[in-house]
Parts: C-alpha cells; structure tokens; sequence
C-alpha cells in the first residue's frame, strides 16, 4: 500500500494539563446506588459514576484559554467588558446582529416564545425538544412535527435526517394559516432524532417557502458547528468550505436563535437569544430583566461570558470539531462491530442505542429505554440518558402517555473529557449488557412530576 492510502487516525487537537480523579464503584454499591435514585440516572449521585454520558451539557472541558479569560472577569452589574466581548463573538461567528444573554437555553427559549407566541398559534419544527416544546405550550402554542419521516426510523441512513418535509410544512401552513404559525422552529444537529443534521439544500428551501408567507425561522443552534460538520462532510459543494464558513452560513439563512451554549460553545454554564429584530431585541431586552438579570448579563456572571466568548471562537474550529464527531464514529463503530443496534448514521453528540431493538420483549409500558439505562449503569457504572417514552411526557389532553417511535438510550459524550480507552471500556459494558438482555425485566412508575417528568420520575423494578 503506498503511503498516502494507509490509514491515517484523528486524534485530539489538545494535551491535557490537569486531571480530574474519578471513583470506580463495585457492583454492590451501583445496585445501592440506582435502586435509591429510583432506576432513574438523573437521579445518581455523580460521586456514584465512573463514566458519565447522561449529557454533553455544560460538561465540556474548557481550555487554559477559556480558564485565563474566567480570571478577566468583570464583574460590574451593568456594561460589563466580558459582554461587550461576547456581543462581538456572537456577531462574528454567528452573524445575529442583537443579543441576549440568559444563564441557558431554555430561559432564551422561555422569553422568545412568551414575546412571538399568541394562544392558539401553531410551532412547526424538525422534531421536538423537551423543554423548546414545553415552553411554546406554556406560551398557548402547539408543537408540530414536520421532520422527514426518515429521521423516526433508527435505521434508515439518510444523511440528513433532520431536514424538514416541506410538503408537511406547507400542509401545515395551509390548514392553519399563515398568521398562526409565528416563527418555524428550526434545530441544528437534531437532539431527539440521534444528533442527525439538516442540509444546507433544505433549509434554503425551507426559507424560500417560508418567506412567501412571510414567516420567520427561529433557529435552535445548540450544535450547529456539529451540523456544520456534517455539512462539510456530506454535502454537495460545502466539502472546501470552512466549519466556521458553513455555521454563518446556517445563522444567515434565519431570523434568530436560542442558544444553549453548554453544548457546542464549550462552556459549563450560559446561552442566549439572538435576533436580527429591533423592535423584537428591544422586547426581549426589556424581558430578561424580569426573569434573568439586567440585558448586559442575564443570569452569568462577567467570567462566565468571557469563558463563553472564547469558547464560540474554539467550537467552529475545524481541527476541534473533526475530532469531536471523530470520538463519538469510534464508539459508535465499536457497538455497530458487536452488532448492538444504535440509531444510524451515528450522530454528531452521542450514540443513540435502540431500546425497542435491544430489549425486544419490553413493551414500551415498561419503559425499555429507562431499563437498559439503569442496567448499563449497574454493569459498569457509565451513567446514560434514556430519551423514550418518559422523555416524551403524556398528550396534554388525554393524559396518555405519548409513545414516540423512537425508543432510544443516549450515551451522551461530552467534549474533550474522555480518552479513546474509555469509549472501549463503555462498548464492552454495552455489549455485557446486550448479551445478557433475556434476563432483563421492565420497570414501573411510582412517582410522577408534572413538568418534564424524566429528570425527577422514579421508578421501581417489575
Ligand atoms: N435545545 C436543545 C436542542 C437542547 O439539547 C437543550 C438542552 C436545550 C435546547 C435547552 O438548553 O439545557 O441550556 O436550558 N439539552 C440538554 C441535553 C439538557 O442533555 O440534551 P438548556
């Protein structure tokens, strides 16, 4: 083999300077430890894990330069430097002309739809998110889905399974009307779908339709510089365009975003709201001094917006992102090799294992999702997130449970945290767990909250 075909590995843009030392447990302890949180991971002590995959939110590893910029922190009430330059980080990297800031995304999620959203309008987008949907029906919105039927079947390999069915959306628009629908709810890097991306084809034409009606995108750009790669990768005529080149892209073909910069921005805690609106920025500036904090900070502190404004400039870096996606193809290969089934294409922020396909003789009243989770944690105590049924709550109406096609555990890998040994250690307890499935029994619902049930419901075995 010549020397420009042998294989050539990714590996980290980065050495590591410091250490965090972890707790191995044994088995005794994990089965003490799950039974008391209620078979929930949500609920486990993170004393208790060894590897945690339950999010890659807010639990990035920042760089010495993100951790030299928290010690520039100013901390004035109001006009702090740090916001000014996170305000300029945003407009570069983002091209959104007004922002916002808010301690996460969910708050920006809360104000934007408390100003766009009127009782009785319809919110079509690619695929719900727990709290995006929660807070536009707090608002007397309805959530559509208008995600390509692809992006509901874990094995189907589209390369895009978070674009939007335009003949769905005009359906929508159609039957309800154009002044109901005030904005179209567009996410980046799918959460719920698997971290599956949209392409740059189908949001352009998703802006063509959408603005002869002359409604808005709001865009959920948690991990755009996720999708952005993907992009890069897989579609036609973006292959010699920059990361960075294609995130601008994405942000200019909408009108505005909410940002939960705990996940691409590689940063423990913060978010945003970005508009190109005046009049609309000026509502949303005047908002978040009700529920976060004056418009020169909203719920972060000086150092946490300047961690922010570094980590943006790192997150559309090409070398960082290659790698990133690269961890997660490694275990997700690893657990396709052993013949587990997860959700393909392997997605940009973790591996989405199959529930209904691993644990066939679970029905979906037992909560097979929220089982295997506990049983991977009682294996090897690698803590993981179920994303079913729980996670889908009930219809609001009826009280009946909602069962989402998609039954899936989310083995969730945080950015620059873990090495390639431990993405091994995770398939191997994967596959122990896989191979002993047949003995695994169901689980009951003993505790109820009414709002997004899945962080603080408990549950005991069958
Ligand atoms: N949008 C998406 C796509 C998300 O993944 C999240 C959070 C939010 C909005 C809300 O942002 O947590 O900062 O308030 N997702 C986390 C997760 C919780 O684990 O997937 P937040």
């Amino acid at each position: 083999m010549s020397e420009s075909k042998r294989k050539r590995s990714w590996a980290e843009p980065f050495k590591i300077k410091m250490v965090e030392l972890v707790h191995m447990t044994s088995r005794e302890e994990r089965e003490a430890a799950i039974k008391e949180a209620g078979y929930n991971t949500f609920l486990l002590k993170s004393k208790d894990v060894y590897i945690d995959l339950l999010t890659d939110s807010g639990t990035s590893a920042m760089s010495d330069r993100q951790w030299a910029g928290m010690m520039t922190g100013d901390e004035a009430y109001a006009g702090s430097v740090n916001f000014y330059n996170l305000e300029r980080a945003i407009q570069k990297y983002y091209g959104y002309k007004y922002i916002v800031p808010t301690h996460q995304g969910r708050a920006a999620e809360h104000i934007i739809s408390q100003l766009m959203i009127q009782p009785g309008d319809v919110i079509p987008g690619n695929m719900y998110f727990t709290t995006t949907k929660l807070h536009q029906e707090l608002a007397g919105g309805t959530f559509v889905d208008v995600i390509i039927d692809e992006a509901h079947d874990p094995v189907n390999e589209h390369p895009f399974k978070g674009n939007i069915d335009l003949e769905k959306l005009e359906k929508v628009i159609k039957q309800h009307g154009a002044d109901k629908i005030p904005y179209v709810c567009v996410a980046t890097a799918v959460n719920m779908a698997g971290g599956q991306p949209i392409s740059l084809a189908n949001l352009k034409a998703v802006r063509k339709l959408t603005q002869t009606h002359g409604i808005a995108i709001i865009h959920d750009m948690t991990r755009v510089a996720e999708n952005a790669y993907f992009i890069k990768e897989r579609e036609e005529g973006y292959a010699d365009k920059s990361v960075a080149e294609i995130v601008k892209e994405i942000c200019s073909l909408t009108d505005g975003a909410t940002m939960s910069a705990k996940k691409d921005a590689l940063v423990n805690i913060g978010g945003f709201l970005a508009v190109n609106d005046e009049k609309l920025f000026d509502l949303a500036r005047n908002m978040v001094v009700i529920y976060e904090g004056l418009h020169t900070y909203g719920g972060m502190a000086g150092r946490d917006m300047e961690a922010l404004a570094i980590g943006i400039s790192e997150s559309v870096d090409g070398d960082h992102i290659r790698a990133r996606v690269g961890q997660v193809a490694y275990l997700g290969e690893k657990l396709i090799e052993a013949g587990i089934p997860i959700v393909k294409p392997i997605g940009s922020h973790g591996v989405f294992l199959d529930a209904k396909k691993f644990l066939p003789h679970l029905s979906q009243e037992v909560f097979p999702a929220q089982t295997l989770a506990a049983e991977i944690y009682l294996d090897s105590g690698v803590r993981t997130m179920e994303r079913g049924v729980v996670s889908a709550g009930r219809n609001r109406e009826t009280g009946e449970h909602n069962y989402p096609k998609l039954e899936l555990v989310r083995l969730t890998i945080p950015r620059r945290v873990y090495t390639q040994a431990h993405m091994d250690v995770i398939a191997e307890s994967v596959e122990e767990v896989y191979l002993n499935r047949d003995k695994i029994s169901g689980l009951k619902m003993v505790y109820e909250p009414e709002y997004l049930r899945f962080f603080q419901a408990r549950f005991e075995k069958l």
